[in-house]
């Protein structure tokens, strides 16, 4: 297997300007560095290279940003009239579009990924997201209820900004990780503390820049880089934050929720999953070969919902399972930034030595690795596209996140859906799951079993602005996306009024 170092583009020269230039916090109107000096590496992924360094934010940097935030709320972001506030959403998604390839570069130079998968689907994506919340802004209303005790009555419901929101996000999808808590955050009328993951600081500090350039009045979003440790913590914990929203790692989410109990903040979570991929007997095979090898090496597997547990008709298994290692073997690793890779360095050494372990104990457990099974080449974080087979439910590949290329697969040998559901649910996770099928019976009945937030038919890792994303059980607390996150950012109040 080739990883080709040698066809990565220069950088246009204004991204190197800015990945080169020194980096600050957006903090109210000022871009500040961390108030202990400190800073932290930026990574290439592809080569181990820093390429940036950002300031390493902790507790005094967050009081100052609650400050700002709480300042903006308490002044001229809660005086707009809502389409004022849409209107500026709306430029920002204008200013993300016009800043395509910057952000774009941005994120796949930090993160890994291939440029395409940025430039034509994540930051479109992050400007819709955008924009579809700037048409919620002017549609949050409350109700009026009819009063059963006698005498006049009216009553109604408010929907209320909740307020200063934390927002701490991943580096897997640097830029609609930010666009999924932002956008809604801002059409409620909230004001935002958010950090960024500390592998993936750069395009999120540009879009600080977006924010301004868009004209929102200061402090309504504040921008902190530092480690989860520090910033990420006294986030979670700070007495004057109303509401925190996290996605990561459920270890993470746990410490977050323990935090959150000193003024009892609301707490949103979107953590880890395992998505079983179901695969029927009728299924199309070139279609479900196509769909389960997206849905494993997408973003190098490195997605929540990444499809992790295939569960294969056995008549079809050695077709579909070949299949998939053929597409896997044939994937083209590389550098992000060059243009024709597919499959990109997993994002830091850490994820890289976490999935190579995993893979090794899927060996000593007895499990058939099809295909890959290490280490891609001796420089960056690159992980071989990896099929395993033969894998039993106690196994650790089929325990835990993975987060990596890698695809582990069982056979059933009939159809009883009880079963398969039962199989699919065995799993502390409930993010989301897959099925591939024509059986419109089974479809329906498996994804009323199923227990997770989405159920995906005949595709995978396909998310809608429009549609609500979450977990059940460990995966997480609330959903985000479509009108349901709003839900995250507004208190609703009730009014009524004796008439007299
Ligand atoms: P993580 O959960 O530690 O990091 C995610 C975010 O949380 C980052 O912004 C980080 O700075 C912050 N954070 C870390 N510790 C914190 C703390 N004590 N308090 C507040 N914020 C904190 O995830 P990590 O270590 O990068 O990856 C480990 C595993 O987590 C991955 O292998 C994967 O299984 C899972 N993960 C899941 C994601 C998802 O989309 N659900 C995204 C990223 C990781
Ligand atoms: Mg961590």
């Amino acid at each position: 297997m080739n990883i080709r170092f040698d066809a990565v583009p220069p950088l246009d020269p204004k991204v190197a300007a800015f990945v080169g230039g020194k980096h600050a916090m957006l903090i109210g109107s000022a871009w500040l560095p961390a108030a202990s000096g400190q800073s932290l590496d930026v990574i290439d992924p592809s080569n181990g290279r820093v390429i940036a360094q950002v300031p390493a934010g902790d507790r005094a940097d967050v009081d100052l940003a609650v400050k700002a935030a709480r300042t903006a709320i308490d002044g001229p972001w809660s005086k707009m009239v809502p389409a004022e506030r849409a209107k500026l959403i709306w430029k920002l998604a204008d200013l993300i579009d016009a800043n395509v390839d910057m952000l774009a570069t941005l994120n796949s130079y930090e993160s890994g990924k291939p440029i395409g998968d940025s430039r034509n689907g994540e930051v479109p994506f992050t400007a819709e997201t955008f924009r579809y919340y700037a048409g919620w802004v002017t549609k949050i209303n409350g109700e009026t209820m009819t009063i059963n005790a006698p005498g006049d009555w009216h009553a109604y419901t408010r929907r209320e900004p909740v307020g200063v929101v934390g927002q701490i996000i991943p580096w897997n999808f640097p830029l609609s990780m930010l666009a999924w808590k932002v956008a809604p955050a801002l059409a409620a009328g909230c004001t935002i503390v958010l950090k960024p993951a500390e592998q993936t600081p750069l395009g999120a500090l540009y879009f600080g820049k977006l924010v301004q350039d868009a004209g929102f009045p200061e402090g309504v979003v504040n921008i902190l880089t530092g480690f989860g440790e520090t910033v990420g913590a006294a986030m979670a914990a700070h007495p004057d934050i109303d509401k925190v929203a996290f996605t990561g790692s459920t270890e993470v989410g746990r410490l977050i929720a323990r935090a959150a109990t000193g003024n009892l903040k609301k707490v949103s979570l979107e953590l880890g999953g395992k998505a079983p991929t179901i695969v029927l007997g009728d299924a199309d095979i070139d279609m479900a070969v196509a769909g389960a090898s997206s849905a494993a090496f997408f973003n190098a597997g490195q997605s929540c919902g990444a499809g992790t547990r295939f569960f294969v008709h056995k008549k079809i298994y050695d077709k579909v399972m070949s299949g998939i290692a053929e597409r896997a073997e044939a994937l083209k690793l590389g550098a992000g930034l060059d243009p024709a890779t597919e499959l990109g360095p997993v994002v830091s050494q850490q994820q890289m030595e976490r999935i190579t372990r995993l893979i090794s104990e899927g060996r000593n457990d007895g499990a058939e690795i099809v295909t890959g099974g290490a280490r891609a080449g001796d420089v960056g974080y690159f992980v071989k596209p990896t099929v395993i087979s033969r894998t039993r439910p106690d196994m650790s590949v089929i325990r835990e996140e993975i987060f990596g290329p890698v695809a582990c697969a069982m056979p059933f040998d009939d159809e009883d859906l009880d079963r398969l559901a039962k199989d699919a649910n065995d799993t502390e996770y409930g993010l989301a799951a897959s099925i591939w099928t024509n059986n419109l019976g089974a479809v329906h009945r498996l994804a009323a079993k199923i227990k997770s937030g989405t159920v995906w038919v005949n595709c995978h890792n396909f998310n809608d602005v429009t549609m609500p994303f979450g977990g059940f059980k460990q995966s997480g607390w609330g959903r985000e996306l479509g009108e349901q996150a709003l839900q995250l950012y507004t208190e609703t109040k009730t009014v009524a009024i004796r008439l007299p």
